[in-house]
């Protein structure tokens, strides 16, 4: 979709749907464009047709007394409750509904309503988000009715002399970002039999020829000598393990690492998934996706600090070379696991990227993961936990999340539930003693945490990656939940 920044006065675009957004008990905002429509506004208004409550539309065709040939009003709701995240609601909602009267253009000014303790840059950031995302769709795999699939190729935004110039840096802000998101999405969605380890990196290869970019893939015998954990987790797979390394900047001295999980499918190992809980793990590899996104905008972030991203990755099948339970792994830390339940896998992965992390003395490390269902059971699939050994980096990534409606929660790492973990023949078992469920999300962290000695957070998108419905600008099957969180963050890490 090509987008456009269109210096002109609402009534005067010439374009096929214009969207206007209309608060609750408030016409003031569309005064001239409704005495120019003979009221028809204002009377839709009175006779409770449309009263602009959050999510309500009313179609107004204009004939000919402005230049828009239709008239797309959009319910703001409560001035007092309106906030960026309605917006980017909004305006998937809108794009929606123009794709869905199959126009190819259309034009908003959604972001001109105001938003109490707002830039007018910010709410044109989350217009193009919530627009490019809500239209994101999935069907590089269909080959049957293809010309009815619709799409929108152009789309206008709304300017004004004063705000040009922010206007159109914030429209390219917010396309880059959404834009990461959608391919993060695309490798989620992509089966898994085509997203293998060995596509991951050729992914790597493309990001890394950005020349602040450089790029580090240990194959499959350094990974034997070096990596155990991501060794024995791949070796029962036709697919090679891969160790990826993305280094952006790599002359700073400060230095912070992201790890992300790339499990390119999870069938559990010898420990198999019930068939209904395996369909959806070609999104196992959500973290590793995270981080492509994220490299793939860095170069456009301006950053003046170096950012790694490490990304351990392998498919866990069952077959006469995988691991079992009861194996013991010697890690890249030289600790050792005794394998309990071969689906608790991703920890044993993340275990080597994490203590490969500490190697580059970072100020901070953050890992993202699919790493357990159990973060299904204690948020759904609006949020996802963190969990850390620094309070000061939590708290910037709770803050961020905050701000790109990609909402972490914090759960507490006790003692107690370190003890969880511990083993009676080697350093650390893969999933806790007892039942071995209670609090999943928690011991996970409690066990990554003991390959760390930095400054370190987790992430847990065992929840927050794969949405089973569609809602706002969030589709079914993969969110891409993460780039825009890392993005928000990298902007504002001291
Ligand atoms: N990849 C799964 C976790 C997962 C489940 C992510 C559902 C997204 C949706 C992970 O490898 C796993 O199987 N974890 C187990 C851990 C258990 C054996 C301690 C789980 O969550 O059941
Ligand atoms: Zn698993
Ligand atoms: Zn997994």
């Amino acid at each position: 979709m090509k987008t456009n920044t269109i210096l002109s006065e609402p009534e005067n675009i010439d374009t096929n749907l214009l969207v206007l957004g209309v608060f609750e008990k408030e016409t003031r905002d569309i005064k001239n464009i409704d005495s120019l429509l003979n009221n028809s506004i204002s009377n839709t208004i009175k006779s409770k047709e449309f009263e602009g409550e959050f999510k309500q539309d009313h179609l107004i065709t204009t004939l000919g007394k402005i230049k828009p040939k239709k008239l797309l009003l959009i319910g703001l709701g409560k001035k007092k409750e309106y906030d960026l995240e309605k917006l980017r609601k909004l305006a998937a909602m809108s794009a929606k509904y123009a794709k869905s009267m199959n126009l190819k253009e259309f034009s908003s000014n959604l972001h001109s309503s105001v938003i109490k303790n707002t830039t007018s840059k910010e709410r044109v950031q989350a217009l193009m988000e919530g627009t490019i995302l809500g239209l994101y769709q999935f069907n590089k795999y269909k080959t049957v009715d293809t010309d009815k699939i619709k799409y929108i190729e152009l789309f206008n935004i709304l300017t004004d002399k004063n705000h040009q110039k922010e206007t159109e840096k914030a429209v390219e802000s917010g396309k880059i970002l959404a834009e990461a998101q959608n391919y993060v999405r695309d490798l989620v969605n992509g089966p898994a039999s085509e997203i293998t380890p060995t596509y991951l990196a050729s992914e790597a290869k493309e990001i890394a020829k950005n020349p602040n970019i450089n790029l580090k893939i240990y194959e499959k015998d350094e990974i034997k000598k070096k990596f155990g954990g991501l060794y024995t987790v791949g070796k029962g797979s036709a697919e090679n393990p891969k160790m990826i390394v993305l280094d952006y900047n790599p002359n700073k001295k400060k230095t912070i690492v992201f790890v992300g999980k790339g499990i390119t499918f999870d069938s559990g190992g010898l420990n198999l998934k019930p068939g209904k809980y395996m369909y959806s793990m070609k999104e196992d590899m959500g973290g590793a996706a995270v981080l492509l996104g994220l490299f793939s905008v860095l170069p456009k972030l301006d950053l003046n600090f170096r950012v790694i991203g490490i990304i351990p990755t392998c498919e866990n099948m069952p077959s006469g070379t995988a691991m079992r339970p009861g194996d013991i792994i010697t890690t890249f830390s030289k600790k050792t696991i005794e394998v309990i339940d071969t689906d608790a896998e991703g920890r044993l992965i993340l275990s080597d990227g994490l203590s490969l992390a500490d190697t580059f003395k970072p100020s901070a490390v953050i890992d993202i993961a699919t790493l357990t269902g159990a973060s299904i059971v204690v948020l759904g699939y609006y949020a996802a936990p963190v969990i850390g050994n620094n309070q000061k980096l939590v708290d910037s990534l709770i803050r961020a999340g905050t701000k790109t409606n990609e909402r972490l929660w914090q759960l507490p790492l006790w003692d107690e539930y370190k003890e969880l973990i511990k083993s009676d023949i080697a350093d650390v078992r893969n999933i806790s003693k007892y039942e071995g469920y209670e609090a999943g999300v928690i011991t996970a962290a409690g066990f990554l945490e003991a390959f760390t000695e930095s400054n370190w957070a987790h992430i847990d998108i065992g929840g927050t990656s794969w949405f089973p419905r569609s809602e706002d600008y969030t589709p079914s099957n993969a969110t891409g939940f993460g780039v825009r969180l890392f993005a928000e963050f990298l902007k504002n890490y001291k």
